[in-house]
C-alpha cells in the first residue's frame, strides 16, 4: 500500500518523507489556503522533496479552462498530477489529459458509479472521501469496498486513493479492502505506531537496564 501524505506543510511532509513514510503527496485548496503559501510556489518546493506523484488540484469549473491550469501546473514539476474535481467537466479534461500521458487524480468522488466513470475517462487516481461520508451518516469504507468489486470485476487500472481519512482505523481498513493508496494528514500517519503496550514494554526494559546496568557502549 502507498503512502501519500493530505497536506502542503512543507516541514511535516519533509519529516515523514526522511523515514521513507512518503510516496506521494496530495494537496486541495482548502490545504494550500491553510498553507498561506502561493500555489505554484508551495508546489514546487513539494514536487523538488518528494520523488512520487504530487497531486495539484484545478481552480476552474469548465473543462477548457482546467485543461490549460493544468497544463500550467504540470510545467512545474515531472511528478505532478493533475487533480480535477468529479463534474462532466472534470472528467472532459481528465480524458485530455490522460490521452497525452499525463496522470490525473479525479476528487470529490462520493458513489461507486462516480468512480467508475473516472476510470473509463483514463483516471490514474479516483479519490473517494471517506470522512466526509462518515460525517453525514454514511459509510466510507463501504464506498472503498464497493469500488475495490467495480473496479476488480472489470480490470480497470485506475488506482484508489482513499482520501479524507480521518483516524488510524480507516487506514487498516483501507488496507484489508485493497485501496492501492491511502492520503492521510501527517498526524493521522505518525499516530499509527501509538500502543500502550509498547509503551508499558519499553518502561520495563528500561527499569531493568537501569536495576541490572546493562551497557552496550
Ligand atoms: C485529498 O486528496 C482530499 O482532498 C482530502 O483527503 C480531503 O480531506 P478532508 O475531507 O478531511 O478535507
Amino acid at each position: 500500500m502507498k503512502f501519500f501524505v493530505d497536506t502542503a506543510e512543507i516541514d511535516a511532509i519533509a519529516e515523514l518523507n526522511d523515514l521513507g513514510m512518503v510516496d506521494g503527496v496530495t494537496t486541495n485548496p482548502s490545504l494550500i489556503k491553510k498553507s498561506g503559501r502561493d500555489i505554484i510556489e508551495v508546489t514546487k518546493e513539494i514536487c523538488d522533496l518528494v520523488e512520487g506523484p504530487v497531486s495539484a488540484e484545478v481552480t476552474a469549473i469548465d473543462a477548457d479552462t482546467m485543461i490549460a491550469e493544468g497544463r500550467k501546473l504540470l510545467e512545474i514539476a515531472e511528478n505532478i498530477t493533475v487533480k480535477v474535481p468529479l463534474t462532466w467537466d472534470g472528467l472532459k479534461a481528465c480524458k485530455t489529459l490522460s490521452d497525452a500521458g499525463h496522470k490525473v487524480n479525479v476528487t470529490l468522488c462520493f458513489s461507486a458509479n462516480q468512480a467508475l466513470l473516472a476510470a473509463k475517462a483514463g483516471a490514474t487516481f479516483i479519490s473517494p472521501f471517506i470522512g466526509r461520508l462518515d460525517d453525514i451518516n454514511m459509510d466510507g469504507m463501504e464506498l472503498i469496498e464497493d469500488i475495490r468489486t467495480v473496479y476488480d470485476n472489470y480490470g480497470f487500472e485506475t488506482e484508489i486513493l482513499a482520501a479524507s481519512i480521518r483516524t488510524v482505523n480507516h487506514i487498516l481498513d483501507s488496507a484489508r479492502i485493497g485501496a492501492d493508496v491511502i492520503t492521510a494528514p501527517p498526524a493521522v500517519i505518525k499516530s499509527m505506531i501509538s500502543h500502550p503496550l509498547t509503551d508499558k514494554g519499553l518502561d520495563a526494559f528500561l527499569a531493568d537496564i537501569k536495576a541490572a546496568d546493562i551497557k552496550i557502549l
